[in-house]
């Protein structure tokens, strides 16, 4: 079941510096939500926030209802959110394909015991996911490197593989961090096939952090616009690019003044 994401009032400061502000937005079972604003706006801060991996300073994070503040983000792995980062965090020196499994250890069966004591159905389950995890990467075209080192792959695959982990969770809340950086041209359109692809054969909520103004027009049903830590509007795509508080967020005010 897609998950519903609401944020109420997240504000997250690190010593006197002010990071987030009253973030407040909700994003209902299902829709795909862009995050966008400058760099340094405080977008890669409020999905980890969400994540579990900062604790926000105030404020509440809700997933379907339950409070997820001060949750860790292994507790919200198990609870359907499976998220990527900005810089693919994977392990180097372990194969594409051992990379890609670790997302589907929060769908086998039992817990560490009955996964050391490697049961028949634990064994079944394992096949299963690894016979999924092998297809995931067919369709991203990276069957080839499943058995390749992490490490011997460009940064662009690096992200190919990352979403490959966060999808064979199956999760109900997804958060894609910046996942077209670094990408070229046809990579990006492969990209956003895929995620047509997942939310038409999934049932799955989406937040993608992205700088990429094609794909959030492309994929996104709402976008949130943050800046100096703060929701500057909400609204569709095409309202965000041709408001004039967002103009000035990014080029500044000369900008607004000259299209004015
Ligand atoms: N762990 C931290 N300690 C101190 N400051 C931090 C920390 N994490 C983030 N910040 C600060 O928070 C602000 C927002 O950073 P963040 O990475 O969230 O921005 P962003 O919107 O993701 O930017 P970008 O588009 O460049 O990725 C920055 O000023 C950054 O330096
Ligand atoms: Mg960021």
């Amino acid at each position: 079941m897609a998950a519903r994401l609401s944020l109420g009032d997240v504000s997250l400061h690190f010593g006197g510096v002010m990071v987030l502000e009253d973030v407040t937005f909700d994003v209902e079972p299902g829709v795909i939500l862009g995050l966008v604003g400058p760099n340094g706006a405080g977008k890669t801060s409020l999905f980890n926030c969400i994540s579990g991996h900062y604790k926000p300073s105030g404020g509440s994070v809700t997933i379907d209802g339950i409070e997820v503040v001060g949750t860790a983000p292994s507790s919200l792995a198990r609870h359907g959110l499976a998220r990527t980062f900005q810089h693919p965090a994977l392990q180097l020196d372990a194969t594409v394909l051992q990379n890609v499994l670790l997302g589907g250890h929060t769908r086998l069966p039992g817990g560490p015991v009955s996964w050391s004591l490697r049961l028949p159905h634990t064994r079944r389950a394992e096949r299963e996911i690894r016979a999924e995890a092998l297809g995931l990467l067919r369709r991203e075209q990276l069957e080839w490197a499943a058995g390749r080192p992490a490490e011997e792959l460009s940064h662009g695959l690096h992200k190919g593989i990352e979403l490959c982990r966060a999808l064979l969770a199956k999760p109900a809340l997804l958060l894609l961090d910046e996942p077209a950086a670094g990408l070229s041209h046809g990579e990006v359109e492969q990209l956003i096939d895929t995620i047509r692809r997942v939310r038409a054969e999934e049932d799955i909520t989406i937040v993608v952090v992205e700088h990429h103004m094609g794909l959030i027009s492309a994929l996104t049903d709402r976008v949130v616009v943050l800046d100096h830590g703060r929701k500057l509007m909400e609204g569709t795509a095409a309202q965000a690019q041709s408001d004039p508080r967002v103009i000035e967020a990014y080029l500044g005010k000369d900008a607004v003044d000259d299209a004015a």
